[in-house]
């Protein structure tokens, strides 16, 4: 049985493709989930993609990751940057975890310079647009074996 890698994605992620495509591309979550399902078979794992707008939906779905999931690939979005809570249940999960962001954070507003969920991440690709799905799920491969 192929390992499981969670891609877990937070608020407004679902409008990804409309949402300021200047700043986050043309490229739906539905490419992206796609793309990734596609790489992780060639990779000989397997990917699920998800989103909650919710901040205790994100921490709800790494609690289900603890059970499924050899690695967490995530994008926490604006909660990156506010929340104690995804950290403290990622720190209670035990295999690798990537971040992801789409744009380069450190280039942006000062506010989006801090990450509560880079305390816990084993690395962070920001800036390379969706592609950085792709990157962490090559990671992910060598992590997770
Ligand atoms: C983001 C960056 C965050 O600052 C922002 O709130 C997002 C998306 C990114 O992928 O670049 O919603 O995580």
């Amino acid at each position: 049985m192929p390992k499981l890698i969670s891609i877990l994605n937070g608020p407004n992620l679902n409008l990804l493709g409309k949402r300021q495509p200047e700043i986050y591309g043309s490229e739906t979550l539905a490419d992206v989930e796609k793309a990734c399902a596609n790489l992780a078979s060639e990779l000989g794992l397997k990917a699920e993609l998800h989103q909650s707008n919710y901040e205790g939906g994100l921490v709800e779905l790494i609690h289900t990751a603890r059970e499924t999931s050899a690695g967490i690939i995530i994008n926490p979005a604006a909660y990156t940057h506010t929340s104690v809570a995804i950290l403290d249940a990622l720190n209670a999960f035990e295999g690798p975890v990537i971040e992801v962001h789409i744009s380069n954070v450190h280039k942006r507003e000062s506010f989006r310079h801090n990450s509560y969920v880079s305390l816990r991440a084993d690395g962070v690709i920001a800036g390379l647009g969706t592609e950085g799905y792709l990157l962490a799920l090559r990671r992910m491969k060598t992590l997770v074996g």
